[in-house]
């Protein structure tokens, strides 16, 4: 009988990059000396780096080549001209400005729109997201759809708006709501995409209410890739058209381009507003740079209009989020709860379910990171009750509903063999895990964004 030829990334390699394999004892010092904080840790002492998607990724020769190519000029780059024809020709803005990264891009949006009093809803905010809104004394509201906290309901889904909960806020806020904010992909539920029909629900809804659809879109394109997938009207669309009509429904977006822009640096702000645009430039240049270069270098600049075309082609984005499905795939036959269906760029361990015996609040996502390192070498990160830190009002910690350990895939880095080494890690520490019986406390936290810098003690 004939092979199926299976899928392969449309690359290979040129440059690597050696691991160095610690040993337990070792990963058991440093842990420590770490306080148990997962973003101390030196990249040396990692062996399989999972802490983030974001700027880890391996970038092509062409955007190696628009490297040396960058134009440093000041103003009127070719370099700025190349990001910005891009940013046309892919997503259909005129208008934009770029930022070192996506945060920078929210302090500018912000600065512009987001006053004391105001209530911005979308689905689940990402945290740098919410920390500049409440920053500004003003509110977030989650209006993801409950099956999203779900672990095991299959959705194809889980980062949709909840339509009605939106036109609640809307009713109740009126006024006092400049803009709805989706993020897609949902980072926080995991990676969960959101489908064109509920992009259109939300920008019918806020049309009604006179308020501004903006979109947080760090991972549009894999997110164009899962509607391509699984809503069934667009399987015969391509991702440039599926990202078209996405876009269609918003008049402003931002980008954290370290994600789906494949860079290992840089952020935009695209708007279709000019009024806005005139106020984000001024600040873009107060707190970024001048409006052509906005905290990035000109070859940074290249090297992100190239990675932003090559991230919208389709066998890439099959091997990368078929990269994902592997290894959830893996830990699903282990038998270790996980998100379901995983979502883009990450797999998202359940550790309520994981650990059921230790409360939200000695932080069992947390004690899994820990274990995963000790285990493997494996650097994941929490995003549970650390991350979702205190409410500002009440300064008590906030139980999240999805209590997960993320393990995102960098993009272009890792192999198969990788994921079965990741699978195997969490398998061992699976097997064990009635041994470890209580969490952490806290010994020092910062005011906000507490979890990069958290110092915690074993209790
Ligand atoms: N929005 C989303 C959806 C994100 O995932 C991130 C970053 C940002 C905004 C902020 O962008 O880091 O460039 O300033 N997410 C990273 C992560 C940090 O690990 O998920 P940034």
């Amino acid at each position: 009988m004939q092979s199926k030829l299976p899928y392969i990334p449309p690359y290979k390699t040129k440059m690597i990059e050696p691991l160095y394999f610690s040993t337990k004892e070792e990963r058991q010092h440093w842990i420590k000396q770490a306080k148990y904080n997962l973003f101390k840790l030196d990249s040396d002492w990692v062996i399989i780096d999972l802490l983030t998607d974001s700027g880890t990724g391996a970038m092509s020769e062409q955007q190696w080549a628009e490297v040396m190519l960058g134009d440093e000029s000041y103003a009127g780059s070719e370099s700025y001209h190349k990001l910005k024809r891009s940013i046309k020709d892919i997503l259909g803005f005129d208008k934009m400005i770029p930022t070192h990264q996506g945060r920078a891009a929210e302090n500018i949006l912000f600065s512009a729109c987001v006053k004391e009093g105001h209530v911005i809803p979308g689905n689940s905010h990402f945290d740098t997201t919410k920390g500049h809104i409440e920053f500004r004394k003003a509110k977030t509201v989650d209006c993801t759809i409950k099956d999203a906290f779900n672990t095991s309901v299959q959705h194809p889904f889980k980062g949709n708006v909840d339509i009605n909960h939106l036109r609640d806020v809307l009713e109740q806020n009126k006024g006092n709501v400049p803009f709805v904010n989706i993020t897609i992909t949902c980072n926080t539920v995991g990676g969960q995409p959101v489908s064109l029909q509920n992009i259109e629900d939300v920008a019918t809804l806020a049309k009604e209410y006179n308020v501004h659809v903006f979109m947080d879109i760090a991972r549009y394109a894999e997110n164009a890739y899962f509607i391509k997938k699984r809503e069934p009207e667009y399987a015969n669309w391509s991702i440039r058209e599926i990202v078209a009509k996405m876009f269609s429904f918003c008049d402003t977006a931002w980008m954290s381009a370290k994600k789906d822009g494949l860079a290992n640096m840089g952020g935009f702000i695209a708007t279709k507003n000019d009024e806005l645009f005139v106020t984000i430039s001024n600040l873009c240049i107060i707190y970024e740079g001048f409006t052509q270069y906005g905290g990035l270098s000109g070859r940074d600049m290249g090297a992100l209009a190239q990675g932003l075309q090559e991230a919208v082609n389709f066998e890439y984005l099959e091997s990368r989020v078929e990269q994902v499905q592997y290894l959830g795939q893996k830990l699903l036959d282990y038998g270790i709860p996980i998100q379901t269906p995983v979502g883009g760029h990450a797999v998202f361990i359940d550790a309520k379910k994981f650990y059921p015996h230790i409360p939200q609040s000695e932080y069992p996502a947390q004690v899994l990171a820990v274990e995963a390192y000790l285990e493997g070498g494996v650097r994941g990160v929490e995003i549970g009750t650390l991350l979702a830190d205190r409410d500002p009002e009440t300064g008590e910690d906030r139980y999240p509903d999805l209590e997960a350990l993320r393990l995102a895939i960098p993009r272009r880095v890792y192999s198969r063999n990788h994921m079965d080494y990741i699978a195997a890690t969490i398998n061992n520490v699976f097997l064990r895990r009635n041994e470890v019986k209580r969490g952490f406390s806290i010994q020092w936290q910062a005011p906000i964004l507490r979890h990069f810098s958290v110092e915690l003690e074993r209790l």
